[in-house]
């Protein structure tokens, strides 16, 4: 009902419960791609888990507490977008982001999220716009500078997930230093 064009062919959208069935097809084919870094990928296996996850989406929107779009290239689901974190009163809140593997590197995300970071800024006054990653996810770091993310540091091996403790480096924009 309501899109964002990212590109003539892309778009961003909401991503919502009745679209579970899409989700699920969609993390099953990326899985592979998607689970080294996103817990949700190894976790969701199914499309009620995909529904479960996305009705937690609505109703953190609803609470003005998250949010979540997807990314449709040529009316194809083949990424997403999420405020992980969005905490309003304190001004601070966390994308998250992926990208099927056809549709990775002709920036796509990076649309998506400056479209995310303008809303949070711009719309929402929020103060600071953070983004978190394995420090092994070169990937995400580059998209993370080319926003210009600044890197803050490294939470030692703070998150542990498929047997390991993994480092978590965190980049962040200030609204004093945001380009629109
Ligand atoms: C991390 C991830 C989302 C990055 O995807 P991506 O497509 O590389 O991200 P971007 O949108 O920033 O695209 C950058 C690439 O598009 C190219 N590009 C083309 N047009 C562009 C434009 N207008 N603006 C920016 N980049 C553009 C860049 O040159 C770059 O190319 P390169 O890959 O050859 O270096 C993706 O690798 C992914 O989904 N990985 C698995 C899940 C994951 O790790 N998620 C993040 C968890 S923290």
């Amino acid at each position: 009902m309501f899109a964002h064009p990212l590109t003539d062919t892309a778009e961003l959208r909401p991503l919502e419960p009745w679209q579970a069935r899409d989700f699920a097809d969609f993390i099953a084919r990326t899985r592979d791609h998607l689970a080294p870094w996103l817990p949700w990928a190894t976790s969701i296996t199914d499309e009620e888990g995909a529904r479960a996850w996305l009705r937690t989406y609505a109703d953190r929107q609803a609470a003005d507490d998250g949010r979540i779009c997807g990314i449709w290239l040529d009316g194809t689901l083949v990424g997403g977008i999420l405020f992980r974190v969005f905490a309003a009163p304190a001004g601070v809140c966390e994308i998250g982001v992926w990208i099927a593997p056809e549709a990775q590197g002709r920036g796509l995300v990076h649309r998506a999220a400056r479209h995310f970071i303008r809303w949070a800024f711009e719309t929402r006054g929020m103060h600071r716009v953070e983004w978190r990653a394995f420090t092994t996810n070169t990937r995400s770091a580059a998209t993370a500078e080319r926003l210009g993310m600044t890197r803050e540091g490294t939470l030692r091996e703070a998150f542990p997930y498929l047997g390991t403790r993994h480092d978590i480096a965190v980049w962040s924009l200030l609204a004093r230093d945001w380009k629109p």
